[in-house]
């Protein structure tokens, strides 16, 4: 039985780091953890100009310490008033990626696009910059259950009409976005989170609610579940990390109205570790976590490791006051406290590399 684990730094494709406070308590939980992370631009206000994109990317980079080595790596909002002037402002600001939420959405989605096909000279632009388009895959209004499957239409519409543009269906959550996704072009992958790779519908609303484990899109159905699963164990590039983490203080979790979002990012690697090993996968984990989201956007490898030993632990309950997922849980897989020492593991993966 492995009992450690040294494998890349993750490169999580899709995080929420939020603002100010909130911003400077979450950072460091992905920082330790991941080499790079696609950072959402549906911050209050949205991040729309080239400027607001430098002063957020500034905001972050401050937050960080030297030893940290990581590198946000920063979208755009692509709003109805969004130009091709604009895509190349942001491509010179250095953004490697813009996300498009429809209307209404999810958690500050307001002033989303509502007819996606006014949006066309836009996605050329992004097309020729070599822009990756992430979308929030889901058409408002649907049944909950349905509003995954309503958008792909949608889906392969783009990636008809846009060959070369890269696409990212975000946080794909059902079986139906999984074959759309094997079926489209390689210019079209899908990121998948950790907790829609662990959660049902019924982990939000079959017994007692559970607000923590509320987001958008709603977790769907077993089937739906294992054809995560089965996809991002697989070993297929069409397939990698991009977590979600969503943090949003307890108050506003745990309160009529609650807002959508889980937050993973503490225990990002121990789950998916645990997930990955019970499905029998730890061997796909690395690609899955730290491979192939680079290859997709054309990044070189991250050259940083990150070390995870068998042994229990306890989630706390809060990490400044917010819950992380699956508070209370014993898990087998715990973050090597020097493991986060990037330059020593540099170091060492020098050596390696050049023996
Ligand atoms: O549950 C979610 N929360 N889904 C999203 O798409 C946005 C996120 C947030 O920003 O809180
Ligand atoms: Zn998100």
């Amino acid at each position: 039985m492995t009992s450690n684990l040294r494998i890349r730094k993750a490169d999580d494709m899709h995080i929420h780091l939020r603002q100010g406070e909130l911003l400077a308590k979450v950072l460091p939980h992905t920082a330790s953890q991941c080499a790079r992370a696609l950072v959402m631009p549906n911050t209050t206000p949205p991040i729309v100009t080239a400027d607001d994109l430098n002063n957020y990317r500034n905001s972050i980079q401050k937050l960080l310490k030297t030893e940290d080595a990581f590198v946000p790596l920063m979208t755009f909002r692509v709003m109805p008033t969004t130009t091709p002037a604009m895509v190349k402002d942001h491509k010179r600001a250095g953004a490697t990626a813009g996300k498009l939420y429809p209307e209404g959405v999810t958690t500050n989605s307001e002033g989303g696009v509502k007819d996606l096909q006014t949006l066309y000279p836009v996605y050329k632009a992004m097309e020729e910059e070599g822009l990756v388009l992430c979308l929030h895959g889901e058409v408002p209004g649907v049944f909950s259950l349905d509003r995954e499957t309503a958008f792909l239409e949608t889906l392969r519409t783009l990636a008809k009409d846009f060959p070369k543009l890269k696409i990212v269906l975000e946080h794909a959550t059902t079986a139906d976005a999984i074959d759309t996704v094997l079926k489209l072009s390689a210019n079209v992958a899908a990121t998948l989170t950790a907790h829609h790779l662990r959660i049902t519908l019924d982990d939000v609303i079959g017994d007692k609610l559970n607000p923590h484990v509320f987001c958008k899109p709603i977790a769907k159905r077993p089937a739906d579940r294992d054809a995560l699963l089965k996809a991002a164990t697989s070993g297929n590039p069409k397939f990698f990390l991009g977590s979600d983490s969503a943090p949003h203080p307890v108050e506003s979790k745990e309160c009529a109205c609650g807002a959508a979002g889980v937050y993973t990012a503490p225990v990002l690697l121990p789950v998916l570790a645990e997930t990955f090993e019970s499905a029998g996968h730890l061997d796909k984990l690395e690609s899955f976590t730290s491979r192939f989201g680079a290859e997709f956007y054309r990044l070189p490898l991250n050259e940083q490791y990150i070390e995870l030993h068998r042994e229990s632990w306890t989630v706390e309950n809060q990490y400044g006051g917010v819950v992380p997922f699956m508070a209370g849980h014993r898990f087998a897989w715990k973050l090597s406290s020097a493991s986060s020492s990037s330059k020593a593991n540099k170091t060492k993966q020098t050596a390696k590399s050049s023996a």
